[in-house]
């Protein structure tokens, strides 16, 4: 029997633990999320990240600028909101217009408050150390939470992993959070000559591409008849939000498989608000001189 992996379920108890952290602490943490232009995608994720965190006793201040925002003029806000006490951690939220230069814009944010975990500085700790520094990025910090749900904490070890995407926000960090488990990564992508030649004997596949229906019932046969399937993609197809997974058609070839919607997503909002109460928790400790 295959098991399908509830995110929802385990956002929930994430999200109520860093709701009694936050009250228990005393803390006030505080998020400035960056909304550049109009995209509907971008504001309903803004949306749903506002909501989750006002629902565990994070406060949100949204900064809409316009979609033709001079560079110079977006790096300046967002040294403003470096600066500001009020601001415990800083969001902007991707993808960015083609003239802004994203990696720029995501160095300029400080370190101690880039609760995406997007800065050179927290990728380059998460590449070269295998312990928590400042910020991992949420979307993999939900992923890896999931995959310890399924196979226990130490359940990684050894294990064949194959990670189908390479974006700063989802593959790459996965997957190098994944070898800091220890598990043998493949890393693949939708110009994968030979996906199904990949997917040999795979224990633990990740996919991020946004291509519909990538993963099909035949790759997945060669997979690790247990293979856990964490689906990270999200696209439309016939006005219907899918996955890079062929969910109907694998989901009883599996050990265990995330849903589109209510799998991923969920978890990387919880992870959020982890983040947020860890900023907060460096906050606290500067404002007392330990930091
Ligand atoms: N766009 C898609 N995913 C993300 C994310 O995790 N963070 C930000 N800032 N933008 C995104």
């Amino acid at each position: 029997m295959s098991e399908i992996i509830d995110g929802r379920a385990m956002a929930l108890l994430i999200r109520s633990e860093v709701k009694a952290e936050i009250e228990k602490e005393r803390l006030e943490p505080n998020l400035a999320v960056v909304l550049v232009g109009n995209d509907p995608a971008s504001k309903a994720y803004v949306r749903m990240k506002r909501r989750a965190c006002e629902a565990v006793g994070i406060g949100v201040r949204v900064v809409a600028v316009s979609h033709d925002i001079e560079q110079e003029v977006l790096l300046k806000r967002i040294e403003e909101l470096n600066v500001d006490p009020l601001v415990t951690g800083i969001l902007i939220q991707l993808p960015l217009p083609s003239h802004i230069n994203t990696a720029h814009v995501n160095e300029t944010i400080r370190p101690e408050k880039d609760v995406d975990g997007f800065h050179a500085v927290n990728v380059g700790r998460l590449t070269l150390y295998s312990h928590e520094t400042y910020f991992h990025p949420c979307t993999p910090l939900g992923i890896l939470k999931t995959l310890k749900n399924v196979l226990g904490e130490n359940g990684f070890v050894g294990k064949k992993a194959v990670v189908v995407g390479q974006s700063m926000i989802v593959g790459r960090p996965t997957a190098i959070m994944l070898q800091n488990e220890f598990c043998t990564v493949t890393m693949c992508d939708k110009y994968t000559k030979d996906l199904k030649r990949e997917l040999e004997s795979a224990e633990i596949l990740v996919t991020a591409t946004g291509v519909p229906h990538l993963i099909d019932p035949d790759m997945i046969s060669v997979c690790d008849p247990g293979v856990v399937v964490i689906d990270a993609g999200f696209s439309k197809k016939g006005g219907k939000l899918v996955g890079d997974v062929d969910f109907e058609g694998v989901k009883d070839m599996v050990g265990a498989i995330t849903p589109v919607p209510g799998g991923v997503g969920p978890m990387t909002v919880a992870m959020l608000t982890r983040n947020m109460l860890k900023a907060a928790r460096f906050e606290k400790k500067r404002s007392v001189g330990l930091g």
